[in-house]
């Protein structure tokens, strides 16, 4: 029996930062961004958005295709978790009215999260294949102004429902894991941003990756030369070109990097979405003019702190029918465009606790908004300005 993913969807921030405006406010030489972190602009939530709503909205975006009456479990992985007891998926099952008698639950490994989620999600399918799982990976990537890991910001989500007799790609059950302790990064409990050490961060992650390669291996894995195309954890775009060279060097094989930069295209424009940022690479290549009918696709995943996995997944014969690259381009083009200052403005608001009341401005258009505050609750609503989808009519009807 196959298993794997059925269908996914993805959505970003309202807002965008062009990086060549950080880089002039900033007196650095926007060759940099560009070249050196081959990223051109990030995403950035509204006041009335957070990882809840990027998340529901990619969600929303798949149901509306898939439907939701086989849904049982919703995996919501997160590391901008909005509470520390109650897991975002609990807000987004309500906003997406998802059936009481759904399991839910969150995970967190930083970045890793998304894979996590996917492999319990294949598990809990091979238990009980009449079911599927919706695994949300949605997170806003927010770094202390005047850092190195500024120009890293960004937002994104992507949902996937995972099931068996997949129509997108099987999930292969070889995979390779690694993990260690290492503090590259991390965020403590009483910080909205986090600690990051730049040069170990970038050894801990092709490190990981080299380690979970060779596990992958041993645990019977394809061949380099029986794999087509790659993605790997996108932290920014070159980070992932970085990767893919580490395992060229690795293993003493000529790979050739087109078989990488497919799967880049919304990393550049969306910035880190740490747990969805391989899944938005996957769907960048999906969405590719690559013919990728029976094609193997190499997933690295990496979390900070630290653990790396390598697995791989079959594109399945008619996958065209299936995905639909009209939001990814409506998230690229539809977003505003914040200035310098705006953004700096816009990032110091979103540093709110929970002690005080607070009403959101009405700002973004996607289906669903945070309202605000109040006696320390969060609350939501669906959004009653024009949506971009019409995909709240089409999910009720499922
Ligand atoms: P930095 O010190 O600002 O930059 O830190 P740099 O000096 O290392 O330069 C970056 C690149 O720009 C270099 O290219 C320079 O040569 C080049 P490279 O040699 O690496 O190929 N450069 C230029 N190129 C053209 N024209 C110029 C120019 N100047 C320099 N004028 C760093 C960069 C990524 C460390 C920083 O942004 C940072 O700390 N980011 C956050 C941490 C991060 O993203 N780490 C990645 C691995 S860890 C990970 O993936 C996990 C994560 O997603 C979290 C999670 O798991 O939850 C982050």
């Amino acid at each position: 029996m196959k298993l794997g993913i059925v269908d996914m969807e993805m959505a970003t921030a309202h807002h965008s930062v062009s990086l060549s405006a950080l880089a002039h406010a900033t007196n650095v030489d926007p060759n940099k961004y560009r070249f050196g972190l081959r990223q051109e602009n990030f995403s950035m939530p509204a006041l009335d958005e957070d990882a809840v709503t990027l998340g529901a909205t990619a969600a929303s975006r798949v149901l509306a295709r898939t439907g939701k009456t086989a849904i049982r479990t919703l995996i919501f992985a997160t590391e901008s978790s909005v509470d520390q007891s109650k897991s975002a998926g609990v807000f987004a099952a309500d906003l997406l009215d998802l059936s009481v008698n759904t399991r839910i639950v969150e995970t967190k490994q930083a970045c890793y999260a998304g894979t996590a989620a996917l492999q319990m999600a294949l598990g809990i399918v091979a238990r009980n294949p009449q079911e599927q799982v919706l695994v949300i990976a949605s997170d806003i990537a927010r770094y202390a102004v005047n850092t190195a890991g500024e120009p890293t910001q960004g937002a994104g989500a992507v949902a996937m429902v995972v099931g068996a007799d997949p129509q997108l790609l099987e999930i292969e059950p070889q995979t390779g894991v690694w993990s260690a302790h290492i503090d590259d990064f991390w965020r403590p409990n009483d910080l909205s941003t986090p600690l990051v050490d730049g040069a170990r961060s970038l050894d801990a992650y092709l490190g990981a990756f080299t380690g979970a390669w060779e596990d992958y291996l041993a645990h019977g894995g394809a061949g380099l030369d029986e794999i087509d195309y790659f993605v790997h954890h996108q932290p920014f775009t070159k980070m992932a070109v970085k990767g893919h060279r580490r395992l060229v060097e690795h293993t003493g094989k000529l790979i050739d990097e087109q078989t990488v930069e497919p799967g880049l295209r919304y990393t550049t424009q969306f910035g880190n979405s740490y747990t969805a940022s391989l899944y938005l690479g996957l769907l960048s290549l999906l969405h590719s003019d690559a013919d990728l009918d029976g094609k193997r696709i190499g997933l690295y995943s990496y979390g900070s702190g630290a653990t790396g996995e390598f697995f791989t997944g079959v594109v399945q014969p008619g996958y065209r029918r299936v995905i639909d690259s009209h939001y990814a381009d409506a998230a690229i083009n539809e977003r505003e465009e914040l200035s310098f200052e705006e953004y700096r403005a816009l990032h110091a608001a979103h540093e709110r606790g929970s002690k005080h009341d607070y009403q959101n401005p009405r700002v973004t258009r996607a289906p669903f908004r945070f309202v605000g505050v109040r006696d320390g609750a969060r609350s939501y609503q669906r959004n009653t300005l024009p949506t971009d989808s019409g995909v709240i009519s089409t999910i009720n009807k499922s």
